[in-house]
């Protein structure tokens, strides 16, 4: 009988010279603040998956300044393993983090901020340098970004940020970021089965960049599951759910949408496993794509998701997901952009969190 400690471990990716992660990481937004919208979160049971999946080799974490209480319970982690009392010692997970000035101060953003934001993120994570500072920027009609990413930078020559990434970039804005001599090691962007709009640009430029793309939506927030099957109408438990359902029905639409949980779980069956290994697995073998998120909220998935690296999806089937996808509309547009531009899509996103919920802006309100 298999039993634990034989699932397989996480495949591993350097991300940066030097720099290795795992190619699934653990996704932090599911623990913030108001994401869940069905049951409250057990931490003591979320501490106890982190533990599960570090020793299985999933090594790394995902998080953002803006994901209320996330980095401090990350700081936990990496205080407990300061300690001695997980698998590995706290230098050896990786904690990915973003930078996300607020909407309503882009315009004014300065050095001074940029580094009581960084410093803060330090604080809460227990760490003396960030692993992966990832850099969001609202709206390019705003000027400021490529001088913000120069200050990242500065701080990363200060020691206070190992590497530079981006989330939420498209390929135009990305390369003039690169392009003003900012080295960007990743970004990440939102690439599934629904959402194929990396392919438009993004992709190939990040190949050719040498950037690494790292990818999250890639289960839907839990709705490319065998669960759904059959069900014909769906109450999102989670704030990722909410976002995932607008992306589906733009997408596949809802009768696309239990076609292809039928064709992911007849492809499953061959290798003995399930409709979200395929979805994981099928965005892996993407040729820009050097690692998956994957949103953690408990214990329940951790073994199940081990098995992500226990296959290899075949080009036969892999070309069977292509073929039903292309039957179908795409996501209009650049990454990020209906996000930035459509009200239906910006209506569900929050954007101005770190003054909010967590008085993020002290430096900047001195100026
Ligand atoms: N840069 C950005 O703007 C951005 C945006 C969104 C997300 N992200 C990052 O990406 C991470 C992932 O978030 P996401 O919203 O895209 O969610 P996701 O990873 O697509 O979905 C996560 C959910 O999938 C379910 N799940 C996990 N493993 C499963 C399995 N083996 N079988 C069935 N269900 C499974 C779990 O739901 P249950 O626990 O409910 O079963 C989990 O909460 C976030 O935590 C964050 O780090 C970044």
């Amino acid at each position: 009988m298999e039993t634990f400690s034989d699932l397989p471990r996480a495949e591993r990716i350097e991300l940066a010279p030097g720099y290795n992660v795992s190619r699934v990481i653990n996704g932090c937004w599911q623990l913030s603040d108001g994401h869940a919208l069905d049951a409250p979160i057990d931490f003591d049971d979320v501490m106890h998956a982190f533990f599960e999946l570090i020793e299985h080799g999933f090594t790394t974490f995902d998080c953002g300044d803006i994901y209320t209480g996330v980095e401090e319970f990350l700081g936990t982690l990496v205080t407990r393993l300061k300690r001695g009392e997980g698998p590995v010692c706290a230098d050896d997970i990786q904690i990915h983090t973003k930078y996300v000035p607020d909407l309503d101060i882009l315009a004014n953003v300065t050095f001074k901020h940029t580094e009581s934001i960084i410093d803060r993120s330090l604080r809460r994570l227990n760490r003396d340098t960030l692993d992966l500072v990832q850099f969001h920027w609202w709206d390019y009609s705003v000027p400021g970004y490529i001088e913000v990413a120069h200050d990242l930078l500065k701080l990363k020559e200060k020691g206070k940020i190992r590497n530079i990434g981006v989330t939420n970039f498209d390929a135009p804005h990305l390369k003039e970021i690169v392009d003003a001599g900012v080295p960007i090691v990743s970004c990440q962007s939102q690439y599934s089965l629904f959402d194929r709009r990396p392919e438009l640009a993004l992709s190939s430029y990040c190949e050719s960049a040498g950037i690494k793309h790292v990818c999250y939506g890639t289960l839907a927030g839990g709705l490319l599951a065998k669960r759904w099957e059959g069900v014909g109408t769906i109450t999102p438990e989670t704030r990722s759910q909410v976002k995932y359902l607008q992306v589906l029905e733009d997408s596949v639409g809802y009768e696309g949408y239990q076609k292809l949980l039928e064709l992911l779980e007849e492809i499953a069956a061959h290798y003995g496993v399930g409709v979200s290994h395929i979805a994981t697995k099928y965005i892996l073998g993407r040729p820009s794509v050097a690692c998956t998120i994957v949103g953690v909220r408990n214990s329940r998935h951790v073994a199940d998701n081990c098995k992500i690296f226990g296959f290899e999806l075949s080009p036969e089937d892999d070309a069977a997901i292509t073929a039903f996808l292309d039957g179908y509309p795409r996501l209009q547009g650049d990454c990020y952009t209906l996000e930035r531009e459509s009200p239906r899509y910006k209506g569900i996103i929050h954007m101005n969190v770190n003054e909010e919920e967590q008085g993020g802006n002290d430096a900047l309100a001195g100026e």
